[in-house]
């Protein structure tokens, strides 16, 4: 990929962390797992950072929109760690918390340069409006910037979306010849709008089921069936292959394989990249993953956790194929097994029957409704209730995360950080993990994951909580 001008001006990072370059033994802190030697140094964020969506929806167009309101001081970028949030550095008593976007070498969002991919052809203005997310009094003071962000074409196949048909579409004889046409899009972006680097999110529609198989297990493998047109290989993975082989980061924010096999992790080894998994965690597993690791620390049982959703957008309409659903409900019943670890306390989980549905129900819109009904027990095995009913709204919970991915993504491409980013877990449903390695879900441990890799990765000492020091 052709870059724009790079300063060899490098931030250093301290090396003050006495534990910091081996296994810490913290629990939930495993940062040998982020897949990275600690950087010596971080290349700077110097010039501008073209953040590239594969689908502008709902999702893309309100995390575009609210960061360009952001980054003109009308709006808080509310729900954003990496804008909003701080890290607690050293001891309590040195009361050191910066926000974590000056501890970190992070872009600014004045820096970011908003483009993508539809299979529809209106602009990011357009497509904001019939997603009916935002209200006006916000599209209108960014509608400009907003009009200018018109979508390139898609690669895109309604064997892996079915309730799909979009008209702004490429053509290409073989999934290999789409691989380049995606190369030349983010090529010619980067240089059009004079951008130093790229990363990708992925926010366009779930597709449907697919498991691994022998196309996905290598790089040759992968390149053969590209070749071959192997029905394996969906139109996010040719998008995903594409950034990988321009050194573009790539998140995923959908449950769909994409960047989660061996093909991937060969390629984004090979060429120093980030890659990150999957499914925006945002609103029922959000709440799973913090009551399930409650129950659990006291020890109490769960017989039954029955989940289901109202919404109605143009996601809701996706994933009322039943592929598209399928893909979903992998991703979303996966959290409650790992946490309650069944095989550790049989008596408190073994029986515990899960379901989660979700439905089609167009007069809600975005404002989605995910109602739980969990039936616990507790000392003697006395049965208990809990119901959780979370009126949310889809796209202004998704679209800080998509602003966070972005930017920490881009960090740790420039920290030398490569492969599956997993102290980005935080962000995701479904974490993607090293082979043979249990995700992590509890929403607190992920935190913790993701703060002390960052204070790792600066050089700052790593907080264990124990405290003994204050009592000496
Ligand atoms: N909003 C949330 O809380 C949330 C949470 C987790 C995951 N997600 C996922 O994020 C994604 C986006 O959600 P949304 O609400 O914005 O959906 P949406 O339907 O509004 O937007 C998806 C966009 O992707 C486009 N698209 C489909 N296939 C494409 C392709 N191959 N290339 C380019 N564009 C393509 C569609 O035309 C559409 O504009 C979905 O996969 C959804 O499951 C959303």
């Amino acid at each position: 990929m052709p870059r724009g001008k790079r300063s060899h001006n490098e931030v250093a990072t301290s090396s003050r962390s006495p534990t910091a370059s081996t296994g810490l033994g913290l629990a939930g802190c495993d940062v040998t797992e982020a897949n990275v030697k600690k950087p010596s140094s971080i290349r700077p964020a110097e010039g501008r950072l073209a953040v590239l969506l594969p689908g502008l929806g709902a999702v893309a167009t309100t995390a575009i929109a609210g960061t360009l309101l952001a980054r003109r001081g009308l709006e808080k970028p509310i729900g954003s760690l990496t804008q909003m949030g701080t890290i607690r550095l050293g001891s309590r008593k040195d009361a050191r918390s910066p926000r974590i976007m000056d501890f970190l070498p992070l872009a600014p969002i004045g820096d970011v340069v908003f483009g993508g991919w539809d299979i529809f052809p209106e602009n990011a203005y357009e497509s904001a409006v019939h997603a009916n997310v935002l209200e006006g009094r916000h599209l209108d003071q960014v509608k400009e910037e907003l009009s200018r962000i018109k979508p390139m074409s898609a690669v895109f196949d309604p064997a892996y979306v079915k309730r799909l048909n979009g008209t702004h579409v490429k053509k290409g004889k073989t999934k290999a010849d789409l691989v380049e046409q995606v190369r030349d899009d983010i090529r010619r972006f980067v240089t059009q709008n004079e951008c130093d680097r790229a990363v990708a999110v992925w926010c366009a529609s779930t597709e449907v089921y697919l498991e691994p198989g022998a196309v996905h297990q290598s790089v040759a493998a992968f390149e053969k069936g590209l070749l071959a047109n192997d029905p394996g290989i969906s139109s996010s993975q040719i998008y995903a292959w594409a950034c990988l082989k321009e050194g573009v980061p790539f998140a995923n924010g959908a449950p769909n394989l994409t960047v989660d096999f061996p093909a991937v992790w060969q390629l984004a080894k090979e060429r120093n990249v980030p890659v990150a998994g999957k499914d925006f965690k945002t609103g029922q597993t959000l709440m799973k993953t913090v009551i399930a690791p409650a129950l659990k620390a006291r020890m109490l049982g769960v017989r039954g956790w029955f989940s289901t959703n109202i919404l109605g957008n143009r996601d809701g309409e996706v994933l009322d194929d039943p592929g598209s659903f399928k893909t979903k409900e992998m991703s979303k019943l996966g959290s409650l097994e790992v946490i309650f670890q069944p095989k550790l306390y049989p008596a408190l989980y073994e029986e515990l029957y899960h379901k989660v549905r979700i439905e089609y129900y167009p007069p809600r819109g975005d404002a989605k409704e995910g109602w739980d009904n969990i039936d616990l027990f507790g000392w003697l095995g006395y049965p208990m209730q809990l119901k959780i009913d979370f009126l949310c709204r889809d796209s202004i919970l998704a679209a800080p995360i998509v602003l966070d991915l972005a930017l920490f993504m881009d960090f740790a491409s420039r920290a030398g950080m490569r492969g599956t980013q997993e102290w980005l877990s935080f962000y995701f449903k479904s974490p993607m993990a090293a082979p043979g390695l249990t995700p992590e879900h509890d929403l607190f441990i992920q935190l913790k994951k993701l703060k002390n890799t960052l204070r790792w990765v600066m050089g700052e000492e790593l907080i264990t909580h124990l405290g003994s020091e204050y009592y000496d």
